[in-house]
């Protein structure tokens, strides 16, 4: 080895060692970046400002009270361990009512009714529990189907009432209730099952009938269960109940499900409604009422005792009035869903042009469904059915005829 070769070699490190340094620094600067960042992720930077806040509103003291670091609400009962206080810290806060998210006060009454730490946080707001990062905790990642129940969400299903979607949450543990105080979207459509007597038709929650599938249990249904091909909106569970609810037939052409007309409003709500009916995975001290079950109302109960002994039994307990009134018997239909059949002499005759008889042996349409799947008449009870009917028809016209005299 000469010299020259070992003093170039000298130069030469002596160059490398200012450029070994010099990019040691470098490599010091980003990795000290990139662990900065790692001990202050956006949730710290979320904490300091809350606590500038504090100071600056209530004073240092106050502030100093603020518990730092990874926060959690661990609920055994309900399974969550929900980390959203981590940056939501002001919740039971007085005096931050005013404040941009995430430092504002909850809203008061639902968390006095709903303590958190009873309740955490996810059983309402849907969202990822354990996530510390903004994106993450409200849910907006792929994979996680639990998404926050909020503006954002309802502004991507234009879902007009915003506060809509929470409440699919809500009726999870509400749903043996008529009325939710808050829950007005459900509150709407458990109106909504009533009135338009979906139990003809429909099982929900144990009672009604068998033309279509057991609602019970609707809201356990995955995504990939429902058929899209007709859907022309966003394919998703929530969009195919609306277009359902708008109309049924679009969707499934050869359904007897009715077109009952409605508004976009009443649509979205029967679809969180529906969506809402899942199997309850929580004690049974979080249901309301401690109880599992929907009870007829005693005045129900009573009617269908009246019907039920009057002359138009035979309707009353098979069930046919569930769809019909028989007016003339006094029989009164739960839901008019199929026409009076006092009248049915008459009307099957102009409607069908066919005899009364000849379409109760060989019904079409909606009856042909009913009478082959959910009350499956004998030839003789179908015999009886007729000659009720054309007692009933006798009745009726008398009852016309009486009143036409009194007019004039
Ligand atoms: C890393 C911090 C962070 C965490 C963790 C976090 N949030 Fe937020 N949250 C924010 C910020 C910031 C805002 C305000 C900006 C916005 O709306 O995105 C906000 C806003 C909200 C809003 C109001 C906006 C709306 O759509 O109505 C709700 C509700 C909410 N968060 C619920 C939750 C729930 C529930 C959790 C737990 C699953 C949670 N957040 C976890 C930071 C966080
Ligand atoms: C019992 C149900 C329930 C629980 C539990 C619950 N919330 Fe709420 N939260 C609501 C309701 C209802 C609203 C009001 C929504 C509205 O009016 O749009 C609300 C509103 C909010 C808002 C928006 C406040 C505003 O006015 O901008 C945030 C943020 C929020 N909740 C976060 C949380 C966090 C974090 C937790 C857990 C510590 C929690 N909530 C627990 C039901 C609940
Ligand atoms: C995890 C189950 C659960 C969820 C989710 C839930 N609640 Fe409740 N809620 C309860 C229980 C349990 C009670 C106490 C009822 C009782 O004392 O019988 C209650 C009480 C109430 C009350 C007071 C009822 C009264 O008679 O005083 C209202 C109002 C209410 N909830 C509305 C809501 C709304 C609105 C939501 C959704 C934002 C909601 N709840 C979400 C379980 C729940
Ligand atoms: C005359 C009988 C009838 C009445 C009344 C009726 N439905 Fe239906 N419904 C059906 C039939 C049949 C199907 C199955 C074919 C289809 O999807 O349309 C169905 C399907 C459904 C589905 C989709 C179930 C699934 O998983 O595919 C829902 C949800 C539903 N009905 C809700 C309701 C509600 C809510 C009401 C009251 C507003 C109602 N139905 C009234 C007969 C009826
Ligand atoms: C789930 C609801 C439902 C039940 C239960 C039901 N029907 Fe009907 N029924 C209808 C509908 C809807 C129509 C209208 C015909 C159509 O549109 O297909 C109808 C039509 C009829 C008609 C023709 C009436 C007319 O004026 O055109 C007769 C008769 C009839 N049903 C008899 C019965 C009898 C008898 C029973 C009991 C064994 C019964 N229905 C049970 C829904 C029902």
């Amino acid at each position: 080895m000469n010299h020259k070769t070992v003093k170039e070699k000298l130069d030469f490190v002596k160059k490398d060692k200012l450029f070994l340094s010099a990019g040691g620094i470098l490599f010091l600067l980003i990795t000290g970046f990139i662990f900065y960042d790692y001990i202050t992720p956006e949730w710290k930077d979320i904490q300091s400002e809350f606590s500038d806040i504090i100071a600056e509103k209530f004073g240092d003291e106050r502030a100093a009270t603020i518990r730092t670091g990874l926060q959690q609400t661990y609920v055994k009962e309900l399974n969550v361990a929900d980390r959203c206080i981590t940056c939501h810290q002001a919740m039971e806060w007085k005096g931050m009512e005013n404040i941009e998210n995430p430092f504002r006060t909850h809203p008061k009454e639902i968390l006095e009714k709903h303590p958190i730490n009873k309740f955490g946080c996810t059983p309402c707001h849907g969202g990822q529990s354990f996530a510390t990062e903004t994106e993450a905790a409200h849910g907006f990642t792929e994979h996680w189907e639990e998404p926050l129940l909020g503006k954002e969400l309802s502004d991507f299903y234009v879902v007009n009432n915003k506060k809509a979607m929470m409440q699919i949450r809500c009726n999870a543990c509400h749903r043996y209730e008529k009325e939710t105080k808050g829950a007005d979207a459900i509150n709407r459509a458990k109106q909504l099952v009533n009135e338009k007597g979906c139990r003809a038709c429909h099982v929900i929650n144990g009672r009604g009938g068998t033309v279509g599938p057991d609602l019970t249990y609707e809201g356990e249904k995955s995504a990939e269960q429902y058929n899209y091909e007709r859907n022309k909106g966003f394919a998703s569970m929530f969009s195919w109940h609306i277009a359902h609810f708008k109309n049924p037939k679009e969707l499934i052409p050869e359904t007897v499900m009715p077109n009952f007309n409605f508004s976009s409003n009443d649509a979205q709500a029967l679809a969180a409604l529906v969506m809402s009916w899942k199997k309850p995975t929580m004690p049974i001290e979080y249901i309301p009422g401690h109880n599992f079950r929907d009870v007829p109302s005693q005045e129900e109960i009573e009617k269908e005792e009246r019907m039920k002994n009057g002359p138009g039994a035979f309707f009353v307990n098979k069930q046919c009035f569930v769809c019909h009134s028989v007016s003339s018997f006094g029989v009164e239909a739960a839901a008019q869903i199929g026409p009076d059949l006092a009248l049915a002499v008459e009307d099957v005759q102009s409607r069908f042009g066919r005899t009364l008889d000849d379409f109760l042996m060989k019904p079409t349409g909606t009856m042909d469904v009913v009478l082959s799947t959910m009350l499956p008449l004998t030839k003789e009870e179908r015999l009886e059915a007729i000659a009720k009917l054309r007692q009933a028809y006798e009745l009726k016209k008398t009852e016309l005829k009486t009143a036409k005299t009194r007019q004039k």
